[in-house]
């Protein structure tokens, strides 16, 4: 099939960029027979980047798996802030990223590129992300874990981590039917579902964060515009100092939440979850969860609005 003829099928199936898909399609088939069965399974709404099995994201090519939440072009807002947080303190002779519901593990990947010295840990619940995350965090030095936010983490991490990323799902579950549905359908609805606010995640993300948290360190989170407050507030209720970032043109926006320096009530906290297991971990951890919501994904396909 000729070029012209690919974008006419794409574009009838609905794909808006079927032009530059149709080149991308065209160079990752190996044989014509190939090039057919990747129209065929496009046109019936697989995701491009699960057909080409990579995704593009800050400039790096990310494996990406079938059933494995596709990177969004929105999300290199929070790779940007993180990086900027991290140059900015220096002093430390390697900067300590974790990257929690990591997916495939781009956002630590991108930080990885972007900054020198870093070290990486990064967790999913999804058997099928940490399988994908460990061929994309593994290639540049980190390690992956499997299991529940900060459940499967060595203890020795507690109150080292410089950086703490998290695009967690943020949906509310009530706005899932009304996402694309390349994401509905070929997304797992844990990468999506946030709760009933979209904010579930985040709060327990945010409760347990000061453990693990170095003095100064960031905590980094993707959420939707108009669930910025609700998680301003949830960053304040936990004792560390909110800030929120937004691009316009991403369609993004970060709460950004800080480790304050000096803080006897936080420290209090850390010796007491260092005396205590991994189960009392947990404990800390669903006192969040009890209380809320969840909130919305990164950019293309996921964002409710599109
Ligand atoms: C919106 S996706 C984002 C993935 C990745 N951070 C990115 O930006 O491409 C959310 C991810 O969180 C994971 N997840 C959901 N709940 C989790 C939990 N309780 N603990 C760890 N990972 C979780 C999902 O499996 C999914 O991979």
């Amino acid at each position: 099939m000729h070029l012209s003829g690919i974008v006419t099928r794409l574009r009838a199936a609905g794909c808006v960029f079927a032009e530059d898909e149709a080149q991308l399609l065209i160079s990752a088939a190996r044989t014509p027979v190939d090039l057919a069965a990747m129209i065929d399974q496009r046109a019936a709404g697989l995701p491009l980047e699960h057909i080409l099995g990579w995704s593009e994201f800050c400039g790096l090519r990310i494996a990406v798996d079938p059933g494995v939440f596709v990177p969004r072009r929105r999300t290199e807002f929070l790779v940007h802030q993180a990086v900027a947080l991290a140059s900015q303190s220096l002093a430390r002779p390697r900067t300590v990223v974790l990257d929690l519901c990591c997916g495939s593990g781009a956002v630590g990947a991108a930080l990885v590129a972007a900054l020198d010295q870093v070290e990486l840990y990064a967790v999913d619940i999804d058997p099928a992300a940490v399988r994908c995350a460990r061929r994309n965090v593994g290639a540049v030095g980190g390690q992956v874990y499997e299991g529940d936010l900060y459940e499967p983490l060595p203890a020795a991490l507690r109150g080292r981590v410089d950086v703490l990323v998290a695009n967690a799902p943020y949906v509310p579950t009530e706005a899932l039917g009304l996402m694309p549905p390349e994401a509905r359908n070929h997304e797992p609805r844990v990468a999506l579902d946030g709760g009933v606010d979209g904010l579930d995640v985040l709060r327990r993300v945010t409760a347990a964060a000061p453990v693990w948290l170095a003095t100064g360190g960031h905590l980094l989170m993707e959420t939707g515009e108009q669930q910025a407050p609700a998680s301003v507030a949830t960053v304040a209720r936990n004792g560390l100092i909110p800030r929120v970032a937004r691009s316009e043109e991403l369609d993004a926006t970060i709460v950004i939440a800080t480790m304050p320096a000096d803080d006897p009530g936080d420290r209090s906290r850390r010796r007491w979850f260092r005396e205590s297991d991994a189960l009392e971990a947990q404990n800390l951890a669903s006192v969040g969860q009890a209380s809320g919501s969840r909130s919305p994904t990164a950019s293309c396909r996921q964002n409710v609005s599109e």
